[in-house]
């Protein structure tokens, strides 16, 4: 299976670069890609400011981002990047989300083609969608912030997880699951425990 990883707050783009050089490149040294599919094209973008918590798309990345959605004006496009480019309404990740998120939706709102934008940073499963576009955020492989939406968020033991998405022309599906926890499982059919 082809795999892209995108660069995280904790990240640094050389080593990321160096680990993983078919990860791609677009021509500016920042790592983002395109992945062409009969259903639509999937966009990575780098949202990486190092040094910073907060994520940063600058001139270059964003005028990428244009010209790569404008190759496929009229054809569904599907955005993921780290850093979410919305307020959450939680209280202490809200400010650690992509800087200027206008710009990014600015861009997205003039080509009128991106369908869903996946990102993550928050460490929480999340959904809702921001200028009419839908969007979900992953949870991720280990902590989670807790869920508090007047107090400081704190760090909270709780089970990984990755999710599978499954795209094609009418719809984007999203499964979480939560691969190390082990739950009693029951036939359906008899009742009967199974494991
Ligand atoms: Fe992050």
């Amino acid at each position: 299976m082809p795999c892209r990883l995108l660069p995280g707050n904790h990240d640094r783009r050389a080593n990321l670069i160096a680990a993983f050089p078919k990860n791609g490149t677009d021509g500016n040294g920042f790592v983002q890609s395109v992945f062409d599919t009969p259903e639509g094209r999937l966009v990575f973008l780098d949202s990486l400011a190092e040094g910073r918590v907060t994520g940063e798309l600058c001139d270059d990345r964003l005028a990428w981002l244009d010209a790569r959605l404008a190759e496929v004006a009229g054809k569904a496009a599907y955005l993921f990047l780290h850093h979410p480019p919305v307020e959450l309404g939680l209280t202490l990740l809200d400010p650690l989300g992509l800087e200027e998120p206008q710009r990014l939706v600015d861009v997205l709102t003039r080509h009128g083609n991106v369908r869903y934008i996946f990102f993550g940073h928050v460490h929480r499963d999340i959904a809702g969608t921001v200028a009419g576009i839908p969007f979900s955020a992953q949870r991720g492989l280990h902590a989670r912030f807790m869920l508090d939406l007047v107090g400081e968020e704190v760090v909270e033991q709780a089970p990984p997880a990755y999710s599978i998405i499954l795209i094609d022309g009418q719809r984007v599906v999203v499964h979480s699951h939560d691969f190390l926890e082990s739950w009693p499982l029951w036939s359906p059919e008899t009742g009967e425990r199974v494991r």
